[in-house]
């Protein structure tokens, strides 16, 4: 078991990565209080029964929400606040997300909205979400007319990372999660690109060694670029490497078709893309990128029933768009990025032009 620890002043937490954690007899013994376990469909079969006696002394409830991000709404989000005012809850109470990223972010704003704030504790069991989603404090819903548009930052008492759940996880999502860890060694750190490439075929057979290094890894990244920018003022953006792209692609195909993961592999082929035509990078980092995407099994280009002018109209909605001001996160080398407005528009589109439509 390794413990990781969050550095937000009084907002500090620790994230525990190990085997057998659900299990433990002592899932949060400092919590007495009322809990909401939020899981899905598809997770309480699997977990929620451990999860249920794992938490057994305190005073429990669960809510079971419908599975799949076209479900991560304000509807959706709706039946968090019924479970539980229909329980009773009080400020005091804490809101735990067993799930993955999809469960995280909306059983986060439920806990950053109730009451106008409680108690938020997450269980990921993704690897997306145990090296992304459950860590940092993001949390929020999509609107049909953009991704995550409705949320806020709430940042959890207590992240619990258990590698054994990632067992049950389907070959799809698991690839979906390593384009997560990929993204942390094109951001910022070249060993563990490299650390990748030497070991992305014990990754895919799930030795649990290699999986607990690179959930170590990527935490130790987010870690460290949350504590010096927890709102995103500044260098927290470089976490979006391809997701101004990635974005686009879930929206515009209909959440849900595209996985999170396989959006942002394709999207951030095209930040390479984009970035070796504003001569930042040379082609040979192009081809290294891609070629580890692609031996992890994730797509390599987006779909190719969207248009140039569709991706563009998602992108113009994008977060990171600030003063009509597009913003792309573009790489200078492997583990080196920034945070630009230093393209031009015929650059943005012919890489649109090269990849869609
Ligand atoms: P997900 O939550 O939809 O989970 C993927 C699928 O796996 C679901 O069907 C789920 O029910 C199932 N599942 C979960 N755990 C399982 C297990 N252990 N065994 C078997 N099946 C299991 O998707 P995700 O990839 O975890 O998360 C994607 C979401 O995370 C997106 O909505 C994305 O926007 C969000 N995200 C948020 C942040 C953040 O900082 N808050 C960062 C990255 C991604
Ligand atoms: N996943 C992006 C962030 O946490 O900032």
């Amino acid at each position: 078991m390794h413990t990781l620890q969050i550095e937000l002043g009084a907002r500090s937490y620790p994230i525990v990565i190990g085997h057998d954690l659900l299990t433990a007899d002592n899932l949060l013994p400092n919590v007495t209080h009322q809990i909401m376990v939020v899981t899905n469909q598809t997770i309480a079969p699997l977990y929620l029964d451990k999860a249920l006696a794992a938490l057994s002394t305190r005073s429990v409830q669960h809510v079971i929400l419908p599975d799949g991000e076209q479900h991560k709404s304000t509807q959706t989000l709706d039946l968090i606040y019924e479970a539980l005012l229909t329980h009773r809850f009080d400020r005091g109470c804490t809101v735990l997300a067993l799930g993955g990223g999809v469960i995280g972010d909306m059983a986060g704003f439920a806990a950053a909205s109730y009451q106008r704030g409680v108690n938020f504790v997450q269980v990921p069991t993704t690897l997306l979400a145990q090296v992304d989603s459950s860590v940092g404090g993001k949390t929020a819903v999509n609107h049909p007319l953009g991704k995550n548009m409705i949320g806020a930052f709430h940042q959890p008492k207590a992240v619990f990372a258990d590698m054994n759940v990632l067992q049950s996880l389907s070959d799809r999502e698991f690839k979906a999660g390593l384009a997560e860890v990929i993204k942390y060694g094109f951001i910022l750190d070249a060993e563990f690109f490299a650390w990748l490439e030497d070991n992305i075929e014990p990754l895919l057979a799930r030795d649990s060694d290699a999986i607990a290094w690179a959930v170590r890894r990527s935490c130790e990244v987010k870690a460290a670029i949350v504590a010096a920018d927890e709102l995103e003022h500044g260098q927290r953006a470089l976490l979006n490497f391809g997701h101004t792209f990635g974005h686009a692609i879930e929206a515009g195909m209909g959440y849900g078709v595209w996985l999170h993961g396989e959006a942002i592999s394709a999207g951030m082929v095209m930040a390479l893309d984009m970035s070796e035509r504003t001569g930042r990078i040379g082609n040979n980092t192009v081809q290294r990128g891609v070629h580890l995407l692609e031996r992890a099994g994730l797509p390599i280009a987006p779909p190719s029933s969207m248009t140039p002018e569709q991706m563009l109209s998602y992108m113009a909605r994008d977060k990171k768009v600030s003063a009509g001001q597009l913003k792309l996160i573009l790489a200078r080398a492997i583990g080196e990025t920034e945070v630009t407005t230093e393209f031009t528009e015929q650059e943005l589109n012919a890489t649109l032009g090269k990849f869609l439509g």
